[in-house]
């Protein structure tokens, strides 16, 4: 699980200083919501959300960024399904290649599980991550036209999928 020196692991619990640091800043109104502010918890990982739902890339031994990947469904018929329920890299880290192996990983992961297909949602006007998602054979499945009202402007919701 290596791009150039970025390598990729499993989470674990000693992660949640860095990763809440990395989220509390990775954000902005094109790629999430400017209501969830960082002060609203203080820890990364919840009962919910703990480690194993989480892929941590690191660069020469930093943490510098994050991919949340979880079942999709809670039931049977949906488990060939896994949803990316967040990307995000330190900014001073974008643009090396760290996105790409986070996706990387979580295509092996996938695999790994035995699933058929990855699917996650981005904001169109998340131009880089698009890029990203479309370089890795993302395509969009469904347009969900004017689904949020962002800093005075509606943008549509994009779902993607990959199969695997
Ligand atoms: C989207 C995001 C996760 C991408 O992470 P990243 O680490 O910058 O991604 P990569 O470096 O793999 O790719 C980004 C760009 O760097 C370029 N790049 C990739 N590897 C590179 C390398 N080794 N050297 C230089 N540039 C490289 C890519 O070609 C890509 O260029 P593009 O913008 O023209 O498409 C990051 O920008 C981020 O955290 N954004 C805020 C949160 C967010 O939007 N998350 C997604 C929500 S759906």
């Amino acid at each position: 699980m290596t791009e150039n020196r970025v390598t990729v692991r499993r989470a674990v619990e000693s992660d949640d200083a860095v990763l809440l640091a990395i989220d509390s800043f990775a954000w902005d109104a094109s790629s999430g919501f400017p209501s969830f502010g960082a002060a609203d918890h203080d820890t990364f990982f919840t009962e919910a959300r703990g480690p194993d739902a989480h892929l941590v890339a690191e660069i020469d031994g930093n943490v510098v960024g994050y991919l949340r990947l979880e079942n999709k469904y809670p039931f049977e018929e949906g488990a060939g399904v896994l949803a990316i329920n967040g990307v995000a890299v330190t900014a001073s880290a974008r643009g090396q290649g760290v996105g790409s192996a986070l996706l990387d990983a979580a295509t092996a992961e996938g695999k790994r599980r035995g699933a058929r297909k990855l699917t996650l949602n981005v904001h169109s006007t998340n131009l880089g991550a698009r890029r990203l998602y479309e370089r890795h054979g993302y395509v969009i499945e469904g347009t969900h036209p004017q689904e949020f009202l962002i800093e005075g402007n509606y943008i549509d919701k994009l779902s993607l999928a990959k199969f695997l």
